[in-house]
């Protein structure tokens, strides 16, 4: 829910005469210097339940290699997790740093069985696509109404979504050349070992 309550305070003006100037508190009670735009804020709510799903499912990838002793592939899964926290908190602290609220939605499942290391590359890779066209809308939206302060938030992460998108491609591209053949897949195994 968007309500703000509005309360004035005095000010000096440039001919230091003192005046009263309006500041409006969010739903949290902090201050806000510019509201978001409702459309844009349920936009903003969403991605940051799909960066939470992310890291559900990417954790659930982790646990699918540890169970089969891939454990350079879990070790990557766990810190690609970890990676989708981290944004889910970057966007929930820019919602407070904005006056919001932060209301949390219920996650889907996660995915569990896979018909293949390449199945499961795929369906990452397709996952990170959709992060960034969600990116994307929330990119237009704010230009369109000329929140600056989204579209410089959004920067870096559009571009670290860019570098995901490239190393998800680069997986996959090996994983499909490997063809399930275990002494191939164990190489890309212990390449993506993170120490
Ligand atoms: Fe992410």
């Amino acid at each position: 829910m968007l309500y703000y309550l509005d309360s004035f305070f005095f000010v000096m003006n440039e001919n230091n005469v003192k005046v009263k100037k309006l500041i409006n508190f969010g739903p949290s009670g902090r201050a806000i210097a510019q509201p978001i735009d409702k459309n844009l804020l349920d936009n903003i709510f969403e991605h940051l339940t799909m960066e939470r799903y992310a890291n559900v499912q990417y954790f659930s990838i982790y646990l699918w290699f540890q169970e089969r002793d891939l454990n350079g592939f879990a070790s990557y899964f766990l810190n690609e997790s970890k990676g989708e926290m981290e944004h889910a908190q970057k966007f929930a602290d820019y919602l407070i740093a904005r006056g919001q609220s932060v209301k949390l939605d219920e996650l889907p499942a996660p995915v569990q069985t896979w018909d293949s290391i390449e199945d499961l590359i795929s369906y990452s890779f397709n996952m990170e696509a959709d992060l960034t066209s969600s990116l994307q809308q929330l990119y237009s939206i704010s230009e369109r109404i000329s929140d600056t302060r989204t579209n410089v938030f959004l920067d870096p992460i559009v571009e670290a979504q860019t570098k995901s998108e490239d190393e998800f491609a680069n997986i996959l591209g090996k994983v499909k050349f490997a063809s399930n053949q275990p002494s191939a897949i164990l190489l890309i195994d212990s390449d993506l070992k993170i120490k």
